[in-house]
């Protein structure tokens, strides 16, 4: 009756523990960085330690004194005695619970601080790394990684830790107690351990595999979902899809799921009865001998009651800390997964003695040639998505481009799709690092300046004119957080938004960005020029969308455009006859090769590709 009732509950996902990760080979000294990060809580852990050897201690110590009471005070007719004992069994409840507070007050502190410490840490490196890594890594999986390995990790000091000191005290002194009063039938009790743990670990092994199939279709179902309910995948459905075709298909997978759900419940609710009936037929065989043993006189009532009582809090403890190794490894192999991220180290960095950029700053490109890098190299296996594992480093896609941008000079880009505009201007703010050749920018290699002096010389509108989800004035003080509203205002004149902003019933308050107000194609590079005229950069590149504008919206973003090159180095990947004519060069690119070169007029008359591609 009482084991069963006690020990079943808590024991079954102690004992149901998935024990395939023990197979795991840790990182070497992932044990040794485990406890430097737990340095800064030595005290609290030292507290949480002792609280939980204390509250066990409480938590037994009442089960002997069962016997004391019984046979000192109940039997010996002494009442001061019951008295007494039954005062000490209410203040050890009373420790125990004050106990029992200050012991999950420990562990919550180092929890959340351990948290707290390697998310700032894990947010900050990664923020440093180079695009190649984002541009490589699933960014589902990096976020699962920062917000799920975090917690599990802090496991080893809080709940692992207390599972670890409460199980190996309370079960040194229920067996130590239980010796004491009856040899003999500890034993017996201990011989029935097996009876428990083999079952145990039958289910944990069929129940893991379970678990991993009920994640899959899970996943899978999740998937179908925000795939399906995402705008584009909607339109797809609607547009293309079947609608019987896509309940069927969604119905299996939901049927799948449901499935796994009952098996696991009946296996799991199987086991605990098992357990439930061998500590039923284990307190039936304490009553059975021990009230012969009574009988015979060769043992106490009272004994027997507390051979009882504590006989119901044995087999908790062991098949807690039968598991103890898993749940140190859970929590290991989620440090060990944190510190692969820490470790990764940018290989974009500032050079020891790098520089600030020199006025006037010009931009000069020196046969530069560039490969965007391969997965394994920008990024984590474990992070890459699974189709770019295989992945390879692009082939060359910039070959010798050289070209100078003289301070104040407006340099047009222009070509065919997938020739390589892009991928130069991201070479000026140094994203990428160059294969061979020189990005200049101020006449000094960007590979010896200060990164933070060249983002701020350098200002992007690039090609999708990204938006957070937040207010227009947030969006623009990105760029410059102590902008007053006043300069706000002189931006986005100078953009030719300060009309459109203003008609918006909460102005500059209004929320934009991915699920805000919908800005117009237009609107938003609009936006994203007042964000470049903000930060006021010596340079500015802008990197047209392709999507057509209609003509007014295209003359206010040559507009904004002016206004924004006024005074500065600017490179303009254009698709927009009107933009490319004000340049003083155009290059022309073709497969990451410069293939011709001029004003506007020079290259109409030679007749070229770049006439072929205006003529229409
Ligand atoms: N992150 C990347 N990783 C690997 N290859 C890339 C990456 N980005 C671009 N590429 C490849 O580099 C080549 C040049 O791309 P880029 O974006 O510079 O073209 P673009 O001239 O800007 O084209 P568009 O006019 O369509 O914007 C393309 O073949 C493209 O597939
Ligand atoms: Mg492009």
């Amino acid at each position: 009756m009482v084991t069963a009732g006690t020990t079943s509950r808590p024991v079954t996902g102690a004992a149901l523990r998935d024990r395939s990760i023990l197979r795991h080979e840790l990182a070497p000294g992932t044990g040794r960085r485990m406890l430097v990060e737990a340095r800064p809580f030595v005290g609290l852990i030292v507290l949480l330690v002792a609280s939980a050897l204390l509250s066990s201690a409480a938590s037994v110590l009442p089960l002997m004194l069962f016997q004391r009471i019984i046979d000192d005070g109940v039997l010996g007719r002494r009442s001061e005695v019951v008295v007494q004992l039954s005062l000490v069994v209410a203040g050890l409840a009373v420790a125990g619970a004050v106990l029992a507070i200050v012991e999950r007050w420990c562990s919550v502190r180092i929890g959340e601080g351990l948290i707290h410490r390697l998310r700032t840490r894990l947010f900050e490196h990664v923020s440093s790394l180079p695009l190649a890594f984002f541009t490589r890594t699933n960014s589902g999986r990096l976020v699962s990684r920062l917000a799920g390995d975090v917690t599990g990790a802090q496991q080893a000091f809080t709940a692992t830790l207390t599972t670890a000191v409460t199980n190996a005290a309370t079960l040194a002194l229920v067996v130590g107690s239980m010796l004491l009063l009856s040899w003999p039938l500890t034993l017996a009790a201990l011989a029935l351990l097996p009876v428990f743990l083999i079952p145990a670990r039958l289910v944990a092994a069929r129940k893991a595999a379970w678990s991993r199939l009920r994640m899959d279709h899970n996943a899978q179902l999740t998937e179908t979902m925000t795939e399906r309910f995402s705008v584009s995948g909607a339109l797809l459905v609607k547009l293309f899809g079947d609608p019987t075709r896509e309940r069927d298909r969604f119905d299996a997978q939901a049927a799948a799921v449901a499935d796994d759900g009952v098996r696991m419940a009946l296996a799991i609710r199987a086991f605990v009865a098992a357990l439930t009936l061998v500590g039923a037929l284990a307190t039936a065989l304490f009553y059975g001998f021990g009230g012969l043993a009574v009988i015979d006189g060769r043992l106490t009532v009272g004994t027997l009651t507390a051979l009882v009582a504590l006989l119901a809090r044995l087999y908790n403890p062991l098949l807690q800390l039968s598991n103890i190794r898993v749940d140190l490894m859970t929590a290991m192999v989620s440090f060990e997964r944190i510190f692969e991220v820490l470790d990764f180290a940018p290989a974009i960095r500032d050079a020891p003695g790098a520089v600030d950029v020199p006025a006037p700053i010009g931009v000069e490109f020196d046969d530069v040639h560039f490969s965007y890098p391969a997965a394994e190299d920008a990024s984590l296996a474990s992070l890459a998505p699974d189709a770019g594992l295989a992945e390879r480093a692009s082939g060359p896609v910039l070959k010798g481009v050289s070209f100078t941008a003289p301070p104040g000079a407006t340099v047009a880009l222009v070509g065919a799709s997938g020739a390589g505009k892009t991928t130069i201007t991201h070479l000026i703010a140094r994203l990428y690092d160059v294969e061979a050749g020189a990005v200049r920018v101020g006449g000094i290699d960007v590979r010896r300046l200060r990164s933070s002096s060249l983002r701020s010389a350098v200002g992007y509108v690039t090609q999708d004119a990204h938006l957070f989800h937040d207010t227009i004035a947030a969006n623009l003080r990105y760029a410059k957080p102590e902008a007053t509203e006043a300069e706000l205002w002189e931006v986005l004149d100078g953009a030719r938004l300060a009309d459109l902003v203003r008609a918006l019933p909460e102005g500059l308050a209004t929320v934009v960005g991915e699920r805000g107000y919908r800005l117009s194609g237009g609107e938003r590079q609009r936006l994203a020029i007042a964000r470049l005229l903000l930060r006021s950069p010596a340079v500015i590149v802008l990197d047209e969308a392709t999507a057509h504008l209609d003509t007014e919206s295209e003359r206010l973003v040559q507009e904004a455009l002016d206004s924004a090159r006024e005074g500065r180095t600017a490179i303009v990947v254009a698709h927009r006859l009107s933009t490319v004519k004000g340049a003083d060069e155009i290059l022309v690119l073709d497969g990451g090769r410069i293939v011709e070169r001029g004003t506007h007029d020079d290259l109409l008359a030679a007749g070229g590709a770049y006439a072929a591609l205006y003529s229409g």
